[in-house]
């Protein structure tokens, strides 16, 4: 008999009197006395099968060996199931099957741990079990729908003439932040292949090519720090085009986006709002806004320089900001949450203080340990600037540093957001940051960095400040932002080789260390590369969005983990010393713990 005639999701009540061949997994078996009842599951879903010892008592015996996740073959006929046993649960739950034969394909072991209580066990143990993490209904959702979101992917690029286009995963480092992955060259002994950040360089190098539309499902590997949307090892749907303005990127990724979503039953609306870098930071103190809810930064630098509450008007009055959020929902406060706040604000965010006022009747000019430091009339001004309500509560950073008066009061209104529950979770927000500086200034060093990679072009309208004040030149750069987390970026590039000597001379390189690290595409530019500009989205972090996940991990097969380890296969392990010396590599570490 053959493996399968129909699989176990798919059978309903229209198939009634059909006789069928299954196979799969023994989800769930149920023992009662008389009858087994099996669950069994294959990829689409599960269906009931019955075993009565007095119908058929060879197939009854073979019943009362199996365990769940045995593999078994069956052989039946559909029927419907009695009244009142239905199960609507089931997409098959109106049928079950009493089979005329049974095979066991393999056996399983006992399970350190059923299936069905996966989902609330420890990480690390669904980790380690991965393949068996994998056979739970939420990973086959998850994985099935990130499938489902890539084919919609490729298939709106593929007809709008794209080329797929695979690039090196041994390579040269490219600049894209941080530290990379190395591996050793064995013919060239004591060098070394940078695995891909992205495959920034060799994009442009194909629109150099002349291919004009080029994307790619790309690995990309950074060596940072891991956070819940960060993985060492991730994808992008990587993008270059020719001949293109900031407008066409964003248009194209727009209709890309459109696809996706409705590929995981999301519909969103185009065209895209767009917000300046500098509105994003002044406005949310972010570059990734989260726009489901407001609380957006007030600047109260004019109050407070001429109020009585000295160390606020001295940071006022020598350029430095004085800014806050007007909080709701926050009367029931202890004197203690709000001490506990300053504490998060202080330790976790790096703010030197936390100033608080608080409103509890409408006719009141508010409660605060700083309240006594302002008149009547500014305590007002305060009040009515940030539109205060009884209930309400404005919180205060001050600093000569704006960025960081921003940023702090960025991370508390995302804390606050999240604790107060202001945000409304079934929102969808989509927003591109625009207008991005090209560089950033290390205030201490002087020194300066690329915002995005050294590979974007400058605003042409701020192509002057370059020589006179750089750190204010907007790039031609562009980040798609989605309920606060940073989907996507990319920029129009550097198609001119002096533009791109110049952009290296910002990182302090000369023309001959240039030619050195990035000679190639210096080269290629110097042959007529075409104007040309592109993006990536991070594929695992849209996946991760609209399937409502919390980490990649949810969205990866096989993830790592916090130390940038794999839980299931052991990487990265230890190497014979006969590789090492064939690589001409000496590992301090092994030679240490010898002494
Ligand atoms: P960027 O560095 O902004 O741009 O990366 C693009 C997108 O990739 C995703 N991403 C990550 N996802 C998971 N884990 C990580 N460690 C990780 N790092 C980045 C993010 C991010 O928005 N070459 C340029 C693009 C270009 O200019 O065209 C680049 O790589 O979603
Ligand atoms: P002080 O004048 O230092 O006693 O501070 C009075 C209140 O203002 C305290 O609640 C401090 O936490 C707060 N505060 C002090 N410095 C700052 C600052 N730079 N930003 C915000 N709040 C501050």
């Amino acid at each position: 008999m053959p493996f399968r005639s129909h699989f176990c999701g798919t059978l309903s009540q229209a198939d009634e009197g059909a006789k069928v061949c299954l196979a799969g997994w023994v989800d769930v078996r149920r023992d009662l006395g008389g009858l087994i009842f099996i669950e069994l599951r294959d990829h689409t879903g599960r269906v009931q099968l019955v075993s009565d010892p007095k119908v058929n008592g060879e197939i009854h015996e073979v019943f009362e060996t199996l365990k769940p996740e045995f593999v078994i073959k069956i052989k039946g006929k559909i029927k419907a199931r009695p009244d009142g046993t239905q199960n609507p649960e089931l997409r098959s739950g109106a049928v079950e099957i009493s089979p005329s034969e049974v095979m066991i394909l393999n056996k399983c072991k006992t399970l350190p741990l059923p299936l069905e209580n996966f989902d609330e066990a420890d990480e690390s143990f669904r980790l380690k079990y991965r393949i068996l993490d994998l056979r739970t209904e939420k990973m086959q959702k998850n994985l099935r729908a990130r499938h489902k979101i890539t084919q919609s992917i490729r298939d709106y690029l593929n007809k709008s003439s794209f080329l797929e286009i695979e690039t090196p995963i041994l390579t040269r480092s490219t600049p894209e932040g941080a530290r990379d992955y190395l591996v050793p060259s064995r013919t060239q002994a004591g060098k070394f292949f940078a695995l891909p950040q992205s495959p920034q360089l060799f994009k442009q190098l194909l629109m150099i090519s002349g291919f004009e539309k080029y994307y790619q499902v790309a690995r990309c590997f950074r060596d940072e720090d891991l956070r819940a949307d960060r993985q060492p090892e991730f994808t992008q749907v990587d993008i270059e085009m020719s001949f293109v303005e900031v407008d066409d990127i964003i248009r194209m990724t727009e209709g890309l986006l459109q696809k996706a979503f409705a590929s995981a039953g999301k519909e969103i609306e185009l065209p895209i709002n767009r917000m300046s870098y500098k509105d994003a930071i002044s406005k949310y103190g972010s570059d990734k806004p989260d726009l489901r809810f407001g609380l957006e930064l007030i600047d109260f630098s004019a109050i407070m320089s001429g109020s009585g509450f000295e160390s606020f008007a001295a940071i006022a009055q020598s350029k430095g900001l004085v800014k806050g959020i007007c909080v709701p929902n926050t009367q029931d406060w202890s004197r203690k949450e709000f001490d506990e706040l300053r504490n998060t604000c202080i330790n976790d965010y790096g703010a030197k203080g936390l100033a608080w006022i608080s409103y509890k009747a409408d006719d009141d000019l508010g409660n605060s340990p700083i309240a006594k430091f302002f008149k009547p009339e500014e305590l007002t001004q305060i009040k009515e600037l940030a539109g205060a309500k009884t209930g309400d509560s404005i919180f205060f950073i001050a600093d000569k540093s704006h960025q960081m008066v921003n940023e702090v009061l960025g991370k508390l209104r995302l804390y606050l957001g999240h604790k107060l529950k202001l945000i409304d979770e079934n929102l969808d927000k989509l927003v591109w940051i625009i207008d991005w500086p090209l560089l950033e200034k290390d205030p201490e060093t002087g020194s300066f960095a690329f915002m995005n990679h050294p590979f974007t072009a400058v605003n042409p309208q701020d192509s002057h400040l370059l020589a006179l004040e750089p750190e204010s030149a907007r790039a031609l750069a562009y980040d798609i932002v989605y309920n606060g987390v940073e989907l996507g970026g990319g920029s129009i590039r550097n198609h001119q080789e002096e533009a791109q000597k110049r952009a290296l001379g910002f990182l302090g390189m000369n023309d001959e260390e240039a030619q050195e690290r990035f000679g190639f595409l210096l080269q290629g530019l110097a042959f007529g590369a075409p104007p040309h500009g592109g993006i990536a989205l991070g594929l695992d972090r849209l996946v991760m969005m609209l399937t409502d996940s919390e980490s990649l991990r949810q969205v990866i097969a096989f993830p790592k983990v916090q130390s940038a380890g794999c839980l299931l296969t052991g990487a990265p392990s230890e190497v014979d010393a006969e590789q090492l010396r064939e690589l001409s590599i000496k590992s301090i570490k092994a030679s240490k713990e010898k002494n």
